[in-house]
C-alpha cells in the first residue's frame, strides 16, 4: 500500500500521509508527497490542497533511522522547495504531534489548522540537531525570533492553544479534522484568500537578544552543541535573505548530523525505546489491571513514589506505622505539591485533585483490595521480609508485590511470601516524582505478566523503564559503586575533592561524585556498607566516608560533608585531612594525579562494570545500561551513556587502559570483563 494517497473532493485535493506508526518523513513519504503535489498542482480543477495524516499523528519528523546513511533524494529540503513553488492554497491539517520535519512541512504550507489536542514542536536539539528543513528560518518569520528561540532551543512542543496564540495555527477545532479542514479550505477559496508563503515574510531583531540568549543558555545547555548552533541559525534568519538563511541552516545541520554528539543522542533515542522490548514479552502479553496502588513507608522516597501515581490519576494508599508518621508523610506530599504550584508547574485544582486521591493508613488490612503495593521502607533485609510476609497474608490473589530496594536481593525478599511470581523490584531514583528512570527488577521467579504490567505502568507514570536482573545494586547502583570506589581511591592517592568533582563535571556529569554524595547524604552509603562483608567492596575507598559520618559530617543536611556549606561551598578541610590519615593507614603512596587519570578511572570503571553486568545477563542489552546511566545519573546525553562512549573511544583502547589499571592497581577491581575482551577482539 502506498504511504501517500490523494483524493479529490470537488475542487480540493486531499493528500493523506499514512506511514505508521508516526508518519515519519521517510524516503517513500517524501517521494510520494513530491509526486502528489506536482500532480495536483497540474490539475486545473484542483484549486486548493490539504495535507493531512492518517493514524495517531501528523508527521512526527524526519525518519531518524535514515540519519547517518547516504541521503536519498528527494530530501526534505527538496520537498520544501517543491512546496514553496505550489501556487494554490496549501493547508496543513495537524493532529497528534507535528514535530521536527513534520512541523516544518506544516510551516511550508500557507495555512495551518490543528486539532485541539494537537501539539507542534521542533525537538531536533534532543537529537543533537537543529531543524534542517527550514524550521530555523520559517519559525522566526512566523512568530518572531525570541519565541522561535524558545521553541527551537528547548525542543519542547507547544499546545494547539499556544500555537494559535503565537500565530502558528490559523484555526483550532475539536471534532473531525478532515471535515474541519475541508470547511476551512472552502472558506479560503470563497473569500479568495491568497497563497501565503512564510518564506516571503521577513523578520529582524536586535543582535543583543541573541547574545543575551546565548549567555542565558550557557549553563542550561552546558556541553551541548545543538542549542548554540540553533541560536546562530535563528540569528541568520534576521540577517540573511530566506535563501541564504536556508543555506546557512543546511550547513549547520549537516555538521551536526555527522557529529559524535548527534550520534550519541540518536543512540539514546532508540535505546530508550528499545529498553521496553523484552524477549518473550510483547503487546500480546496479558498484563494485570492496576487501578490502585499502595506505598509502604512515607519517607521522602515513599512520598515521591506516591506522587507519581497521584499525578497519573490513580488512588494511592500510603501506609505508615502510626497516625503521626502518616500525617507527617501527608505533609511532605502536600509540601511538594505546594512548591509545584508556587513554581507554576501545576494549578491549585490539579493539586487538589491529586491530594483527593491520597489515603493515609496505619493498618495493613486496608490494603486487602490493592492491585499493586510498593514497599519503600528502611533498607534492611529483615524489615523488608517482615513487610512482605504481612502483605502475603493480606493481599488479594494477583496483586503485585514490589520493592523499591536499591541493593538488596529481591529473590530473598520474595521467600517471605508464598507468591514469588508476583514479586518484582520497582527501583525509583530520588527525587522519585521527578527522575525519569524506573529500574524494573525481575527475580528468578517473576511472572511475565507482572513484568509486562510494570512496563505498562512505567509508561502510565511517564517513566522510561529498564529491566534488570538481581545482583547487588542492580544495574544502576552497582555501576555507581564502582565510580564511587575510584573517586574515593583517587582522593586518598592524592587527588583533591574539588579536582575529582571538577573533572567529572567538565566531562559532562551534572555534578561530581563528592558533591553528589553530599547532596544524597554520605551516611546512606555508609549504613548500606555496614551490612556488607568487606569482601564485597573496597574498604579503603570508602574509609573517608565512614570517618566523616562518624564525626557527624553527613553532607548538606548537616552543613558539612566532603564540602562545607557555611560560607558558600568549599572543600571541608577535615575531609582532606581524613584522606591523608586513611592513605597512611592503608599505606597508599600519595602522588600528583592528573585530570586525565581521574576521568579515565572513573569512566572506565563504569564501562568495565557495564560489560560485566551484560556478560552476567543482569542487563538484557548494552544500550539498556546507557539508558540507566544517562537517565538515572545524568551521564551526558551527548556522550550517549558509558557503553556508547566506550565504543566511541574504541573498545581496544578502553581494554588496554583497563589492563594497565589492573597492573597498577590490582586485579581485584580491574580484571577486565571477558565480554569486553571478546568485543575488543572483534572491533
Ligand atoms: N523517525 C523514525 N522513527 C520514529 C520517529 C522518527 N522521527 N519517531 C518515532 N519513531 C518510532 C519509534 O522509534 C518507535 O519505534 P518502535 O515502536 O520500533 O520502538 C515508534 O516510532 C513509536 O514511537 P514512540 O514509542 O516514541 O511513541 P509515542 O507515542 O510514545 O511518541 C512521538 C510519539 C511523540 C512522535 C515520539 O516518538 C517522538 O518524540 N518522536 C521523535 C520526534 C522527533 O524527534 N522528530 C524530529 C526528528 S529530526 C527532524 O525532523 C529533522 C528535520 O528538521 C530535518
Amino acid at each position: 500500500m502506498s504511504v501517500i494517497s490523494t483524493e479529490i473532493n470537488e475542487n480540493i485535493a486531499i493528500v493523506t500521509v499514512d506511514n505508521p506508526p508516526v508518519n515519519a518523513l521517510s524516503h517513500a513519504v517524501r517521494n510520494g508527497l513530491c509526486d502528489a503535489l506536482k500532480d495536483v498542482s497540474d490539475k486545473e480543477d484542483v484549486q486548493a490542497i490539504i495535507i493531512i495524516c492518517a493514524g495517531r499523528t501528523f508527521c512526527a519528523g524526519a525518519d531518524i533511522s535514515e540519519f547517518g546513511k547516504p541521503p536519498l533524494t528527494p530530501t526534505l529540503p527538496d520537498l520544501m522547495d517543491i512546496m514553496d513553488g505550489v501556487s494554490k492554497p496549501l493547508v496543513a491539517a495537524m493532529h497528534g504531534t507535528a514535530l521536527g520535519g513534520g512541523f516544518e512541512v506544516a510551516m511550508c504550507c500557507h495555512y495551518r489548522i490543528m486539532d485541539i489536542n494537537g501539539k507542534v514542536g521542533l525537538p531536533e536539539v534532543n537529537l543533537g540537531l537543529i531543524p534542517g528543513a527550514g524550521g530555523t528560518q520559517r519559525l522566526p518569520r512566523l512568530i518572531g525570533p525570541e519565541a522561535a528561540l524558545d521553541m527551537i532551543c528547548s525542543g519542547k512542543p507547544i499546545t494547539a492553544k499556544s500555537a494559535m496564540d503565537l500565530g502558528i495555527a490559523d484555526h483550532v477545532r475539536e471534532g473531525n479534522l478532515l471535515e474541519t479542514a475541508i470547511d476551512f479550505t472552502r472558506n479560503l477559496l470563497k473569500d479568495k484568500k491568497p497563497v501565503r508563503r512564510v518564506s516571503d515574510l521577513t523578520c529582524d531583531a536586535d543582535n543583543e537578544i541573541f547574545e543575551a540568549y546565548k549567555t542565558k543558555s550557557e549553563r542550561k545547555f552546558r556541553g551541548f552543541l545543538a542549542p548554540f548552533a540553533a541560536i546562530e541559525a535563528v540569528k541568520a534568519s534576521t540577517e540573511l535573505c530566506f535563501k541564504d538563511g536556508i543555506k546557512f541552516e543546511r550547513e549547520k545541520f549537516k555538521e551536526l548530523v555527522s557529529s559524535s554528539q548527534s550520534k550519541a543522542q540518536r543512540h539514546l533515542f532508540f535505546a530508550e525505546r528499545a529498553a521496553a522490548k523484552v524477549p518473550g514479552i510483547d503487546k500480546n502479553t496479558a498484563s494485570r489491571d492496576i487501578e490502585n496502588v499502595a506505598v509502604i513507608g512515607g519517607g521522602i522516597m515513599g512520598c515521591g513514589i506516591a506522587i507519581n501515581f497521584l499525578n497519573a490519576g490513580m488512588p494511592v494508599t500510603l501506609l505508615e506505622i502510626s497516625a503521626e508518621a502518616g500525617a507527617s508523610a501527608k505533609q511532605k506530599i502536600e509540601d511538594i505539591y505546594n512548591s509545584s504550584v508556587a513554581k507554576g508547574r501545576i494549578s491549585e485544582e490539579q493539586m487538589a485533585r491529586a491530594i483527593d486521591l491520597l489515603t493515609i493508613s496505619d493498618c495493613y488490612d486496608d490494603l486487602s483490595a490493592t492491585d499493586l503495593v510498593i514497599e519503600a521502607v528502611y533498607e534492611d533485609m529483615d524489615i523488608k521480609k517482615q513487610v512482605f510476609e504481612k502483605l502475603d497474608q493480606i493481599l488479594k490473589p494477583d496483586a503485585i508485590l514490589a520493592t523499591n530496594t536499591s541493593f538488596l536481593d529481591i529473590d530473598e525478599i520474595a521467600t517471605a511470601t508464598n507468591r514469588k511470581g508476583d514479586v518484582i523490584g520497582l527501583h525509583f531514583f530520588s527525587p522519585a516524582h521527578i527522575m525519569p528512570l524506573l529500574e524494573i527488577i525481575r527475580t528468578g521467579n517473576t511472572e511475565g505478566d507482572v513484568i509486562a504490567t510494570a512496563f505498562a505502568l512505567a509508561r502510565k507514570i511517564k517513566k522510561t523503564a529498564v529491566l534488570s536482573g538481581v545482583c547487588y545494586g542492580f544495574i544502576a547502583n552497582r555501576m555507581s559503586s564502582c565510580y564511587g570506589r575510584e573517586a574515593g581511591l583517587l582522593l586518598m592517592e592524592g587527588a583533591t575533592i574539588e579536582q575529582v568533582d571538577r573533572v567529572m563535571y567538565d566531562f559532562g556529569m551534572p555534578m561530581g561524585m563528592f558533591s553528589m554524595l553530599d547532596m544524597a547524604g554520605i551516611d546512606i552509603g555508609v549504613m548500606a556498607r555496614e551490612n556488607l562483608s568487606t569482601d564485597a567492596y573496597d574498604e579503603r575507598a570508602f574509609s573517608v566516608h565512614a570517618a566523616l559520618v562518624a564525626e557527624g559530617h553527613k553532607g548538606q543536611k548537616t552543613g558539612t560533608g566532603f564540602y562545607r556549606y557555611d560560607d558558600g561551598k568549599k572543600p571541608n578541610p577535615r575531609a582532606e585531612e581524613l584522606a591523608l590519615e586513611m592513605a597512611k593507614k592503608y599505606s597508599i603512596t600519595r602522588r600528583e594525579i592528573s585530570d586525565r587519570e581521574i576521568e579515565d578511572r572513573c569512566v572506565l570503571a563504569l564501562v568495565n562494570e557495564g560489560y560485566k553486568i551484560l556478560e552476567e545477563g543482569i542487563a538484557m542489552k548494552e544500550s539498556d545500561i546507557d539508558v540507566v546511566y544517562a537517565l538515572g545519573f545524568g551521564f551526558p546525553r551527548y556522550k550517549g551513556g558509558p557503553m556508547h562512549y566506550a565504543r566511541h573511544l574504541g573498545l581496544k583502547k578502553c581494554l588496554k587502559k583497563i589492563e594497565e589499571f589492573a597492573e597498577k592497581h590490582g586485579e581485584r577491581w580491574w580484571s577486565p570483563s571477558s565480554l569486553l575482551i571478546k568485543l575488543a577482539k572483534e572491533e
